[in-house]
This record gives structure tokens, sequence and C-alpha cells, in this order.
């Protein structure tokens, strides 16, 4: 699978000396920490064929079945502060809108912040993870690991995610998991080449992208549900929300819940 990756890759893609393929692997993003630990450069990309250990945003797992979908890491090191990299999962998820888009013709949306949405189901999610310098703040490196699901059939979701779990087939977008696999690099590469220089252009491609906005939803932490209403996201990716009880407020962290998206009435 990785000759048939490199094949289709640009042969100008700075990435493809350092693209590392697992057939079977925990998680690429614990994997990406390790090697970047040991000083992996910047654009070492990690895909697996299967995770037995996959994992999403708030410690939840991401289901990775062997040769059904994409699971990609890429380490990054900009170079910067810590706090100029608040947009980066905002980023790749336009990211991964812009390689579905170029691969598929169908622009994903984003449920905020980080999944992949295709006909009101999730499509992948991204899991961002930072390492920050505690003396200077800049940050070490950033891991960006994406799930797509590509080749599932429904019946390959385990129960619980059969009804809001959708793939690329499923969605009647027939695509080989390399070209998806080389898209998304590519994809990565342009959004890299951006990141700190273009955040406004990135981030209001964001806001056409995130279903959340204008929707009825509940924000849900530690044991508090609070309803209201997405008004934006900021700037950083911060969701802003016209609360129920009068409030407005920037949440940048637990779930949130889109009422009419997966199964939230
Ligand atoms: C989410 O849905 O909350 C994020 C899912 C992120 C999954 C990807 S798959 C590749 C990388 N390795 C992981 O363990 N997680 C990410």
């Amino acid at each position: 699978m990785k000759e048939l990756i490199l094949q289709k890759l640009p042969a100008e893609c700075p990435w493809r000396d350092t693209l590392y393929w697992y057939s079977s692997i925990h998680s690429t993003n614990t994997q990406a920490k390790e090697l970047a630990r040991q000083g992996a450069p910047h654009g070492t990309v990690l895909i697996a064929q299967e995770q037995t250990k996959g994992r999403g945003r708030l410690g939840r797992s991401f289901h990775s079945p062997e040769g059904l979908g994409i699971y990609l890491s890429v380490i990054l090191r900009p170079n910067c502060k810590a706090d100029k990299l608040m947009h980066l999962t905002c980023a790749a998820a336009v990211a991964m809108c812009n390689a579905v888009e170029q691969l598929c013709g169908i622009r994903p949306g984003v449920k905020w912040i980080n999944d992949l949405v295709l006909e009101g189901k999730k499509l992948g999610g991204i899991l961002t993870e930072l390492s920050i310098d505690p003396k200077t703040g800049l940050a070490e490196y950033a891991i960006i690991g994406i799930g797509i699901n590509c080749l599932h059939k429904k019946e390959d979701f385990p129960e619980p995610l059969q009804s809001i779990a959708t793939s690329l087939f499923m969605a009647g977008l027939d695509t080989e998991p390399e070209l998806l696999a080389a898209a998304m690099i590519t994809a990565l590469v342009q959004m890299d080449r951006s990141l700190l220089t273009n955040q406004a252009a990135i981030m209001a491609q964001y806001r056409r992208d995130c279903i959340t906005i204008g929707k009825d939803i509940a924000v849900h932490r530690a044991d508090t549900v609070k309803p209201g209403k997405a008004l934006d996201v900021d700037r950083d990716g911060a969701l802003i929300v016209a609360f129920s009880d009068g409030t407005v407020g920037a949440v940048n962290s637990g779930e949130v819940s889109v009422r009419g998206l997966y199964n939230y009435i």
C-alpha cells in the first residue's frame, strides 16, 4: 500500500521521504508522539491499515478496522508559540474537506470542532495533540491525526455507530483508499504552507464548512448540559454560543450536540 500511496502523491510532495506505513498499530497518534520525542522531522506521516487502539477526542475510541479507512497522523514542527496554533484542528478540518471534495466532488461538512460529516452522519474525525515547552511557550511539535471511513458498509460498524456513522462507499462515492490517502497528505501540505500566514482565510472557510453554526445545540461539560444556539466560530476556533439562559459565551472544550444530528432530538 505504501508504494501505491507514493505513486499517487505528486513527485514534488515534500513529505514523501518521511512516510511510515504500518499494517497494524495501536494508534498512529500515539506512535507519532513516540517518533516526535525521538526527533522525527516536520512532515513525518504515519499511515496504518488498522488501529487496535484508535483514539478520538474526549478520550473516546475511534473504530479503525483493517483496510476500510485511512488512519493517518502527521508530525508538524511549526516553530512558533503554541498560542498561534489554536486554529490547527479547524485548519486540518478544512484541509480534509478540500481533500474529499477534490477526490469525490462532494464537500463534507464539519460538526464543531473536529467531526467530518456527510449526509448527516460521521465520516471521520480529527484528533490534534500539541506538545508545548513550558518554559518558552513554544510548540515543540503538533500531531494531527485523522481517520476517514472509506470502504465501510453499514454492518462494518459496531451496532451503536450504525445509525450515526457513514463512509465514502455508503454515500455512493467509490474511491481507492490510496488515492484518498494521497489527497489527504497533499491537502495537509497545502494547509501547512499557509497555516500561520492565512488564519483569517482558513477560518472563513471553516465557518462556511461548519454545520453547527446557526443550529440549536447542547454543550455537555462535566455533569452539566447547557442548551443554546451556535452563533459563530471565532478566529481561534472557539464556538460562540447564545445560551438559553440569556448569556453568550465562547466554548473551547467539551462535547457539543447538534439538534437533528447523530440521533440528537
Ligand atoms: C474523533 O472522532 O474524535 C477523532 C478521531 C481521530 C482518529 C484518528 S485515526 C488516526 C489517528 N490515530 C488515532 O488514534 N486517532 C487519529
